[in-house]
This record gives structure tokens, sequence and C-alpha cells, in this order.
């Protein structure tokens, strides 16, 4: 059977919708252009008082990291070297300020390697590296990436048509990490629906885990399963079955809930400029760049967060201790200090590194695998549909979204 047919297709739509109730917490209801709000804030100084979404005039519903909190002062930077200045720094603006403790504190991605400090988040983060290198990038390919891509395409190859970012983008990204945790494809949509409810994700991973922990396969959960921390006394212990549970909610929810909106943000400027997609489909090697441009053009998460742990004077700003600061890194994406004409997406401009995908410490982990999954998606896609353009007659497609950004629809025909 193929992955399309097995996928709920109305499920994925809504679970995979900017517009649906998940993404609508995140301000999937914001439809405006933020760019030329940010450019303005920007102008004005690299670092304002108040908080992203309603500095750019946003007064929906728009939750995410570093928010609510208000009982905190909230600081907001738009420049590159403000946003670089705080993920240089970790002590000061920390990912986190309350202890993380996956063994004792509640499940959940606040209270996991994604908001660890310290020595604490570097034993955790070296445990699963080696995963994630740019030597592993075959291993996800191989394993996951390239059978899933196929059998999508196949889904919808002989039919001349396809929604791509329902029917492909949505799809590869939760099939790969899902598959990488040994979750059946029947099992995948439950975990992405399942993914603020842990508990019942929990209940899906552990006779995963048990097996694993007696007989490793050739997946992450079993590295997981498997993997022995050093503890300050020299000795290694497995992780706790709470640990492993608190990486996995991390890396499912990072893993599908993001490299399927940077995907059709890829796809939609190529469509929409056929140009660039001719010389993309006739030199491959363009894809890389294309890939790169895009994700500093619009990259899907425009805002993380820090917690100010001192009193400090910040690009011009005095910010007390314990003020929450917001980096705008789509804004810094676009600094007209650092990257002439910011707002053409121009896949021939010199690779220049961005904050798509954070900076420091925190910088993302999978974002080897995301490349690779957008760049043997989009490969395929051009090996196997010819003349793949936009549908003329069909929506056309806009980004939407506050703090996750991303393509409505991307109505295609080929052939
Ligand atoms: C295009 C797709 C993706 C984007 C734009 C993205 C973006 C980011 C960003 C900006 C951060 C830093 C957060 C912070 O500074 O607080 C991050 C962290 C992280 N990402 Fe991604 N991500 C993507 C795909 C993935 C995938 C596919 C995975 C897993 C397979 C993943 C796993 C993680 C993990 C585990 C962290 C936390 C790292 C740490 O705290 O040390 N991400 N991601």
């Amino acid at each position: 059977m193929s992955t399309t047919s097995i996928l709920d297709r109305d499920r994925v739509r809504e679970l995979f919708d900017l517009r649906g109730s998940y993404g609508a917490a995140h301000g999937g209801g914001y439809e405006g252009d933020p760019y030329p709000v940010w450019h303005r804030l920007r102008e004005q100084g690299p670092v304002h008082a108040g908080v992203v979404h309603e500095l750019t005039g946003y007064e929906g519903p728009a939750l995410f990291q570093g928010l609510p909190h208000p009982d905190r002062p909230h600081f907001s930077a738009f420049s590159y070297a403000a946003c670089d200045t705080a993920y240089r720094n970790g002590e000061v603006f920390a990912s986190s300020i309350e202890p993380v403790d996956p063994n004792n504190g509640e499940l959940s991605v606040s209270n996991s390697l994604l908001t660890m400090g310290g020595l604490q988040h570097r034993r955790s983060r070296a445990l699963v590296q080696p995963s994630f290198i740019p030597g592993k990038a075959q291993w996800w390919i191989r394993n996951w990436i390239e059978e899933t891509v196929d059998q999508l395409i196949d889904g919808f190859a002989d039919a001349g048509r396809a929604e791509l970012n329902v029917d492909f983008c949505a799809a590869i990204p939760v099939l790969t990490i899902t598959g990488s945790f040994g979750v059946s494809v029947e099992q995948a949509l439950e975990i992405r629906a399942a993914l603020s409810r842990p508990d019942d994700i929990v209940e899906i991973l552990r006779p995963i885990v048990a097996a694993r922990r007696e007989k490793p396969e050739d997946d992450l959960i079993s590295v997981l399963a498997q993997a022995e921390l050093k503890g300050e006394d020299g000795k290694t212990t497995r992780l706790t079955d709470a640990e492993i549970y608190s990486f996995s909610v991390l890396l499912l929810t990072a893993g599908s809930g993001t490299t399927w909106k940077q995907m059709g943000i890829v796809l939609t400027a190529l469509l929409q400029r056929p140009e660039v997609l001719d010389a993309v489909r006739e030199d491959r090697e363009l894809l890389r760049p294309a890939i790169e441009e895009a994700l500093r053009w619009m990259p899907t998460d425009p805002m993380f967060s820090r917690y100010v742990t001192q009193d400090v004077d910040f690009h011009g700003v005095h910010m007390p201790a314990g003020s929450v600061l917001h980096l705008c890194v789509a804004a810094a994406n676009r600094d007209p200090d650092r990257w002439r004409d910011p707002d053409e997406f121009d896949i021939t401009r010199p690779l220049t590194p961005t904050f798509a995908f954070g900076g420091g410490v925190h910088v993302c982990l999978g974002m080897h695998v995301a490349r690779a999954e957008m760049r043997v998606g989009i490969n395929r896609l051009l090996d196997r549909l010819p003349n793949l353009r936009l549908d003329p007659e069909g929506e056309t497609p806009r980004f939407i979204g506050m703090y996750e950004r991303g393509a409505t629809e991307i109505p295609v025909l080929f052939g």
C-alpha cells in the first residue's frame, strides 16, 4: 500500500494547515507581510521594548517560545548584530530561567534539551549529535527519506496535478522522524496529533523503547535507548525512560513541525519564479543555494526567545534581569547591513550564514536532516514530474502566519 493511501488526507490537512486550530495558536491567522514593518522597526533601532507580533501590529492569538509571560518585561531584537550578541552569550541570554529536569518536571519541549543550559546541555546534546552530523545525512536519506518521497510521488504522479503542501511537504518530515522512532506509518499522524498531549506519545513509545533496550535496531530510538551519559563522578549511566521521552517529544515536535513549511516556502518561491525553477531543473547544483536562500529570505520560524539572567545594556536598551528577549531572526536575515537587496529572493548571492536554524549552542540539531529532506524531495519532484508548474486555475499560494510561517496551498500541474 502506498504511503498516501495510508495517510488520511483530510487528517493531514487538518493537522498541517496554519489556519487550522493547531496553527492558529501560533499566529496562523496573520495574513500580512511583516517584513516592511520589521525593516521600519530596525531602522528606528535594533532593539525595541515589546513583543514581535504586537510591534508588527497583529492582535490575534500568537504564542511561541518565550510567550506569554505577562508578568515580565519584553524586548525584541531586529538586527543581525543584536541577535548575534544574544546567541553568543548563553549565560546572560538563557533558554530557560527554571531549572530543567526531564526526570522530575513535566514532559514538554520546554523541559528538554531545548531549554537546558551550560554543562547539562552540552552533555545531553553530545549524546545525540553523532546521529545528526552532515556525514549522517545519507543514513537518514537511505533509511527513511528516499522511500517516503518516492511513495508520496507514486500517489499522485498519474493524476497530472497535486497539492504539494499537504500531499508532499507535510508528509515527508512527519514520516521521516516517526520512522526513525520505529513508529508505524499508521501511527505517524497519531503522534503528530498528540504532540500537545505528551502522555499519549509515551504510550506509543513505551513498547518501542522497551524493545530497543533489549535489541537495538538501525534507528534513532535505538541510539537513545542505548546512549550512555557520563556523570560528574565519572560513572556512566543509560538515559532513563523519562529522559528518552523528553528527547523524543522535542525531536518529534521539531522534526515534524518545521521542515514541511520550509519546503513549501522553497517550492513556492521557485514555482513563482519559473525562470529560476528552470535553472534549478537544468542544473541541480543550484538546488542547494536555492534552499539556503529560501531559509534566509523566509525562515519558517521567524522568532525564538531568550531569558535575560542579569541587568544588561543591550544595543542601546537597558533590560532588567528577568526580561524576555525575542530574537526576530527573520528580520535579522534581511538586515541590509549584511545582505544587499535583502528582500530579493536571489539564489546567486554569496552564501553567508543566516539565523534560519538559530545560532549558538542551541543551533538546530536537525538542520542537516531538514536540508536532506528538502533536497531529496525537490530533486525527485523535478526528476519525476516533467514541466512542474503552478496550476493557474488553483488558489495562488500565499505566505501566512506570525510565529510559524508557510504557504497556504501549492496547487501544481505537470506533464
Ligand atoms: C527547516 C526546518 C527546521 C528549522 C527552520 C528549524 C529551526 C530550529 C531553530 C531556529 C532552533 C533553535 C531554537 C532556539 O534557539 O531556541 C532549532 C532547534 C532544534 N531543532 Fe530544528 N529546525 C528545523 C528542522 C528540524 C528537524 C528536522 C529536527 C529533527 C530531526 C530538528 C531538531 C531540533 C532540535 C532537537 C533542536 C534543539 C537543539 C538544542 O536545543 O540544542 N529541527 N531548530
